[in-house]
Formats: structure tokens, C-alpha cells, sequence
């Protein structure tokens, strides 16, 4: 059995596969059985031996579902075991772009501490007793919700069909994306839906980028009318240059699931896919 993987995956599960090729999965291969990509597009019809897509990741949008089908190819991701290190990230994230996090580091960094002190424009807004609005009460999204217990938040939210996304958005003073990237949610974020949070509001997105009108999301956040904290963007690795220098806009790249436990968790699932297709076992989480 010939097994492609687009990078090594971290861990010690990852040894138990034996032989793998790594290298990036170009086309065209007639060899490779199995693909281990990390949400990679594939040109499934130019890999004509291909039965199995192990995506590392519980996010697969850039995978083509139809195509695998049409080929007889299974696709598996890693759902479940990066719920806790992105709702981690997002409260990381929401309490930077809450509490000035990153701003007050830099300036403590510029030497220009003492000045601003008291300051009414850099007080910041509370985290505690805030309204949060999950947009996707699923496995990332109920995570969220038990941690916002903690910080004795109200919450609102979405979930499938269930839920007002509009008026989600009116009431909330934060709202955490937590939806897949699918057809449906491609750009559900509009910048007319965008408009309908509050003024000092804050958007949380660990999710993905193309959930969001991100030109519109742009021009609220250079109006300062909001505050955001972002794992994703729209087209990674770029980010709107605009949003280097805001104030009120906290950036990560992409690194809710980047821990050492959830990274070798995450790797765990994918080699346990593919040892239970060489046997000819049913595929732990199969998605396609
Ligand atoms: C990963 C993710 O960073 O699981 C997902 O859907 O977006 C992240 O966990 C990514 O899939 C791997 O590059």
C-alpha cells in the first residue's frame, strides 16, 4: 500500500504507518493508495489507484466530496479531539480583543507606559457577564458555551436551522463563529448582517475565513465601530493588509487545533484510519 502525505504529521502515532512518502501530492500519481493531506485540494481523477483521503483536520471544505464519491474514494477527518484547544483559542482570542490584550503589550514594549494610564480611550470592555452568541452549537461550539459558564456570560445561539442568526447578532455583545465552511455558510456573514452588531461589539472567528464577508468585516473594523479576534482569514496564508495596524483586531495564524496534545490527538485518528483500511476494517470517522 503506497501512502502519500502532503507534510509528516506530529506525534508518535504517526511511526506506526512505516513507510510513507511525504512531499506534496502532485499529480499526476498512479502509485498512491492512500493521500494524508491537511485540507488540501486534490485532483482526485489524477490519482487513479487513490481509495482513501485522510484529511488531518475535522474541517474538509477544500476536498471535493462529489468527486471522491464519483471515484471510490473515502474520505476521513479528525473530529472531536481539537474541540478544547479551539474553544481555548477563542477565549484567548476574545479576551485579547476584549481586554486590549495585544495593545497593552505593545505598549508596555514601546516604552510608552505611563502615559496612557486611565486613559477613557483605552479602557476596554468586560468579558464577564457579556452576551455571547454562538453561531454553530456544535462539538467546538457547546466547548465554548461551558467555558463561557465560567465567565457568567448569557448565551445565545445558533445550531443547524434552530435559532435567529439576525437576531443573534443584534443582541450579542460577542459572537463566536463555529460553523463548517460549506455552501450554505459560505458568506453567511454579510456585511448587511455585519452592520446589525451593536457598536463596541466583538467577532470572534475560529472557524473559517470565507464564513465572513471579510471586505466587509474589514471596513467595520478600520471604522472602529467593532473589535475582532481572528484565527482565519479568506485566502490564508494572506491577511488583509488594512488590518495590520488596527488597534482593535487581534490576529493568529490559524492555530486553534496547534497544540502538542491535540496535534499528536489529531494525528492519532488519521493513522488509525489508515491502518484500519489496510486491514479492510470500517473507517473510524468516515465522512465521505
Ligand atoms: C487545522 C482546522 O489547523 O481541523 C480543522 O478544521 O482547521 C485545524 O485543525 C487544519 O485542518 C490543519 O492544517
Amino acid at each position: 500500500m503506497k501512502v502519500l502525505a502532503t507534510r509528516r504529521l506530529p506525534g508518535p502515532a504517526w511511526d506506526e504507518l512505516g513507510d510513507v512518502e511525504t512531499g506534496p501530492a502532485t499529480p499526476p500519481r498512479e502509485d498512491v493508495d492512500v493521500l494524508v493531506v491537511t485540507n488540501e485540494p486534490v485532483d482526485v481523477a489524477r490519482f487513479p489507484a487513490l481509495r482513501l483521503i485522510a484529511n488531518y483536520g475535522v474541517g474538509y471544505d477544500r476536498i471535493d466530496l462529489d468527486a471522491c464519491k464519483a471515484h471510490g474514494i473515502a474520505v476521513t477527518n479528525t473530529p472531536g479531539v481539537l474541540d478544547a484547544a479551539t474553544a481555548d483559542l477563542t477565549f484567548a482570542l476574545l479576551l485579547a480583543a476584549r481586554r486590549g490584550l495585544v495593545t497593552g503589550d505593545r505598549l508596555v514594549r514601546s516604552g510608552a507606559w505611563g502615559t496612557h494610564w486611565a486613559s477613557p480611550k483605552s479602557l476596554a470592555r468586560e468579558a464577564s457577564g457579556a452576551t455571547l452568541g454562538i453561531v454553530g452549537l456544535g462539538r467546538i461550539g457547546s466547548a465554548v458555551a461551558r467555558r463561557a459558564q465560567g465567565f457568567d456570560m448569557r448565551v445565545l445561539h445558533t445550531r443547524r436551522s434552530e435559532g435567529d442568526l439576525d437576531e443573534l447578532l443584534r443582541r450579542s455583545d460577542i459572537v463566536s463563529l463555529h460553523v463548517p465552511l460549506t455552501a450554505e455558510t459560505a458568506g453567511m456573514i454579510t456585511r448587511e448582517r455585519l452592520a446589525l452588531l451593536q457598536d463596541g461589539a466583538t467577532l470572534v472567528n475560529t472557524a473559517r475565513g470565507a464564513i465572513v464577508d471579510e471586505d466587509a468585516l474589514v471596513d467595520e473594523l478600520v471604522s472602529g465601530r467593532i473589535t475582532a479576534g481572528l484565527d482565519v482569514f479568506a485566502h490564508e496564508p494572506d491577511v488583509p493588509a488594512a488590518l495590520y495596524d488596527l488597534p482593535n483586531v487581534v490576529l493568529t495564524p490559524h492555530l486553534a487545533s496547534a497544540t502538542v496534545e491535540t496535534r499528536a490527538a489529531m494525528t492519532r485518528i488519521v493513522v488509525d484510519n489508515v491502518l484500519a483500511f489496510a486491514r479492510g476494517d470500517t473507517l473510524p470517522t468516515q465522512v465521505a
